[in-house]
């Protein structure tokens, strides 16, 4: 019976915009089930996926605070979790728990969607943040081949240790306007600028003028460093395609079809999101 559930596990997750995502798609390709939003305390981590498991749900995804601990329940990681050390999608494969991440697919193919030429784009990028999104955010680069990847954190450390795992350079926070000189492509994958945190204060007048500003955060959707990339003419992409996509790869693990990320799924999800904002 539980063979087609799917879900989200993480602490907290009633916020999730997943479970309207692939309800969309489940409509739209016949799959009976639910997507349900599976609340797991940390503390109660082993019996959560124990009782996951014997459900024998198709799979499932993974959100804070569990991407890195998940692994350990699993019997197989696969590459890609392996290299950006954290899991975001689980599938049962017969009586096999495999773990993935569909993170960097996730970023890059919204990142295709939306920037006609890739290569000019990629030749010289620079990313903010060394958190798990960020994680994602580089390994993701770097399997498009990108040029230069420079990592700005605002704690450098942090960002030494990741830049010296994936190969790539990493600059003082503190400079972050002045690093930008030449960029094609900014990436914030900090949490700064969404509802309810500090804004990213940054000045993109450095900046190629044909370059592409990406921000993971996608509430809200028109984010003020958006907004100045759109002013300065800057190709401006907002984060509600990572999420889209992410869950698009996950969804063709667990159900065999690949789904649409369009324009009438966009706008369900942002009425959705629209609906749950405060006015
Ligand atoms: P996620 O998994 O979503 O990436 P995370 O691992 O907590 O979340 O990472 C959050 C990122 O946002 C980090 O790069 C963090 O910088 P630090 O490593 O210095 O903590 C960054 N961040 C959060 N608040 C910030 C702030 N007020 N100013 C600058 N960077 C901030």
């Amino acid at each position: 019976m539980s063979a087609q559930v799917t879900g989200l596990i993480g602490w907290p997750v009633a916020h999730s915009l997943s479970p309207v995502i692939h309800q969309y798609w489940r409509e739209r390709h016949g799959i009976a089930g639910t997507y349900e939003l599976i609340p797991i305390d940390p503390a109660s981590m082993e019996r959560g996926i124990r009782s996951l498991k014997a459900r024998g749900v198709r799979g499932f995804n993974v959100t804070v605070p569990h991407k890195e601990r998940i692994a350990a329940f699993l019997d197989i990681t696969d590459n890609v979790a392996e290299q950006i050390g954290a899991v975001n999608t689980v599938v049962r494969d017969g009586a096999t728990w495999r773990g993935t991440n569909t993170d960097a697919y996730g970023f890059l193919a919204h990142l295709r969607e939306q920037v006609p030429a890739l290569v000019p784009v990629l030749s010289r990028v620079v990313v903010l943040g060394a958190g798990g999104a960020a994680r994602a955010v580089v390994q993701a680069l770097r399997e498009a081949g990108a040029g230069s990847v420079l990592l700005l954190n605002r704690t450098r450390a942090t960002a030494d240790a990741l830049a010296a795992e994936f190969g790539v350079k990493t600059g003082d926070w503190a400079e972050r306007d002045a690093l930008l000189a030449d960029a094609t492509l900014l990436v914030n994958a900090t949490s700064l600028g969404m509802i309810g945190k500090e804004p990213l204060r940054i000045n993109l007048g450095a900046m190629a003028p044909t370059a592409a500003v990406y921000d993971i955060v996608y509430a809200p959707l028109e984010t003020p460093l958006l907004a100045q990339a759109r002013q300065r003419g800057l190709i401006a992409i907002d984060g509600l395609g990572m999420l889209l996509y992410q869950a698009q790869r996950a969804f063709e693990e667990w159900h065999g079809v690949l789904p649409a990320v369009d324009a009438a799924l966009r706008a369900h999800v942002l009425a959705a999101l629209a609906a749950r904002s405060p006015a």
